[in-house]
């Protein structure tokens, strides 16, 4: 089984299996406007019969779709140039120096082709916690990750960054033999039709208690996810079929009292970022508007 190889925040991998049990068995065409490293899709693409499925794949981060659109037509550049900036990580030894150094050079790149790809590729999988985060000027800002990742205690001087090329073609041709398609859109740009699917995994509410007190939380998230609502509806009246993921709160449940839609509550547990040892239980609600 291929697993994304890329590192994100929020990345489904420990639960795909799970969250995929949960989707329709027949269904049309599939969609997924809030991609990140894939994994939701990943496994679903290697676990199903697809035969004439169509898959959409959207993020409104840009870098992250042209990475996928470089895995999908551009692999051995990328591979290379991976291997480059691997050679200048790894010639100097304060790790942590050169990944702002780096960094600072991508930042400096305008074009989103291969080369720009590759050193997302990079800073992700070693910025803290798989964060991709920008500044206002659009430049990419998050810090480097490579002591809280060092499991046995060694120094940033063993760091390396190894290039996964053999889960990188593998990942190529995976998505050669599905018709496959990457865009940069924002979630309601998305169009589906009568019988597709739509997985909707959009960021957390920043929340983890069971009501909302609107002056907790950041205001545009509460936004994203009133307007993740209605698009949620709007499927369902085009008679399309949708999941949606998210942290458990009273208001999200409220917002799909209706019979028609179908809530599952699951505990997880999972490891907070900076605290390796911190694991904490998470209550995860899936709604969907089928059974
Ligand atoms: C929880 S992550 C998805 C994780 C993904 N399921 C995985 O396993 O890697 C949420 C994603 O939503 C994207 N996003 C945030 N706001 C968006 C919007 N308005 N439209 C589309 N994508 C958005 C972020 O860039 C991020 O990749």
């Amino acid at each position: 089984m291929l697993h994304t190889p890329i590192k994100w925040l929020g990345g489904k991998q420990r639960v795909a299996k799970e969250i995929v049990s949960l989707f329709p068995l027949e269904y049309g065409d599939y969609f997924e406007p809030f991609l990140g490293g894939g994994s939701l899709f990943l496994y679903h693409l290697q676990n199903a019969q697809h035969d004439q499925r169509k898959f959409f794949l959207s993020d409104l981060n840009k870098d992250i779709i042209s990475w996928w659109n470089s895995v999908k037509t551009d692999v051995d550049a990328l591979i290379d140039e991976l291997r480059f900036i691997k050679s200048l990580y790894e010639n100097h030894d304060d790790r942590k120096k050169n990944y702002q150094n780096l960094r600072s050079v991508f930042n400096l790149m305008s074009d989103y082709d291969t080369r720009r790809a590759a050193w997302f590729f990079f800073l992700v999988n070693t910025a803290f916690d798989g964060l991709s985060r920008y500044n206002k000027k659009g430049e990419f800002n998050a810090a480097f990750g490579g002591l809280s990742h060092s499991r046995h205690g060694e120094g940033l001087m063993r760091l390396t960054f190894d290039v996964p090329q053999d889960c990188l073609k593998n990942l190529s041709d995976l998505l050669s033999q599905f018709d496959v398609t990457f865009n940069c859109l924002d979630f309601q740009q998305v169009k589906s039709a009568t019988g597709d699917l739509v997985v909707l995994d959009p960021p957390y509410v920043p929340f983890q208690g069971r009501k909302i007190d609107a002056s907790s939380y950041n205001p545009q998230a509460f936004k994203l996810h009133n307007e993740v609502v209605e698009y949620c509806r709007k499927i369902d009246v085009t008679g399309g079929y949708f999941l949606l993921c998210n942290h458990f709160t009273e208001d999200l449940a409220d917002e799909f009292s209706d019979a028609k839609f179908v809530l599952i509550r699951r505990e997880h547990t999972k490891t907070f970022s900076g605290k390796s040892d911190s694991r904490q239980k998470t209550l995860e609600i899936f709604v969907r508007n089928f059974s």
